[in-house]
């Protein structure tokens, strides 16, 4: 990667639609970066944007440079994160953007290429494993710098109704989901745990817990987004403060676990696709890949989820 200034920590934003100015905000509200650039095809909204935000900066924690850039300035970039492209109507899956959003993707990703661009990739739009397997191939960066947003939403998703159902807060939840960001994703009961005490023990040990309701709190957060698309037209707090979360690790170094789109090498008996899986991020992006133990039926599941992404892919990059 380029020798940076590393107290400058400068991150370009593509797509300022719903997720894009929701993380722009939840950036300026974490104090997490020095620079914001904002980039949209829709040059006024980005404009607009940008002086919105702008107009917030005396309340924020640290100060934020927000302005409107072009894709020429995302040269010395430290992260491109990449929010651009259609989202889903009511009753549409994540799976039938592929298409309209390859196309805008590879018009994005030459352009950012050719300001120089060095850092790295954060993909949000969905279907996002998808995109950010494209996002890999079209930019020829190394995969551990181009990283996808995969199951973090679904993750907290999940961690949040465990909370609930256990009375517990979300942090002391330590449970994944992986797989596809989607329909075909799946959650890791096996080692699922509350603090440190297994979820499976807990159902053992009292009768107000069961297996039913596990499996409806998974099916829930599963289909969340189906549910919010339906009453309110899109989801966008939840998954900006993912992003936020990631764009976090990154430029501080932290060196935490985070469940994103990973292109996987081997891991978990599996190669040539990114999807959500736990890994380890921090400066120079994805460090590696945590390949937590999952029981049969697990592995049947994350393989099945993986056979529907390549099933994706191959007409594209076959
Ligand atoms: C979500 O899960 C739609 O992928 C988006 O909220």
């Amino acid at each position: 990667m380029m020798e940076r200034n590393d107290q400058i920590n400068k991150v370009a934003l593509i797509g300022t639609g719903f997720v894009g100015s929701s993380y722009a905000f939840a950036l300026m509200n974490q104090g997490v970066a020095n620079e914001l650039l904002m980039i949209d095809i829709n040059e006024k909204k980005a404009k607009g944007d940008v002086k919105d935000l702008n107009h917030g900066k005396v309340f924020a924690p640290n100060p934020m440079h927000i302005r409107f850039g072009t894709y020429k300035d995302c040269t010395d970039m430290d992260i491109v994160v990449i929010c651009a492209g259609a989202n889903q109507k009511p009753g549409e899956t994540r799976l039938d953007l592929v298409e309209k959003n390859l196309n805008i993707f590879k018009t994005i990703v030459d352009q950012v290429m050719e300001s120089g661009f060095d850092g790295i990739f954060l993909v949000a739009t969905n279907p996002v494993d998808i995109l950010t397997y494209a996002t890999w191939r079209f930019s020829g960066l190394p995969k551990e710098r181009v990283i996808g947003s995969g199951t973090i939403l679904d993750t907290a998703r999940f961690r949040y109704s465990l909370g609930e159902y256990f009375n517990v807060a979300p942090r002391n939840v330590h449970a994944y989901i992986i797989g596809e960001h989607g329909d075909s994703e799946l959650p890791v009961y096996s080692s699922a745990s509350i603090g440190t005490i297994p979820i499976k023990k807990l159902i053992e040990r009292n009768e107000q817990y069961n297996v039913d309701d596990l499996e409806m709190i998974f099916t829930q957060t599963r289909d969340a987004a189906y549910e919010i698309i339906e009453s309110k037209g899109a989801t966008y707090y939840g998954i900006a403060m993912g992003l936020v979360r990631i764009t976090n690790a990154i430029l501080t170094n932290e060196n935490t676990i985070l469940t994103i789109s990973a292109h996987l090498d081997g891991e978990y008996g599996n190669n040539h696709v990114y999807v959500g899986v736990p890994a380890v991020i921090n400066r120079n992006g994805i460090r590696e890949i945590i390949e937590i133990d999952l029981n049969d039926e697990e592995k049947m599941l994350f393989n099945n989820s993986v056979n529907v992404l390549k099933g994706i892919l191959a007409p594209y990059f076959g």
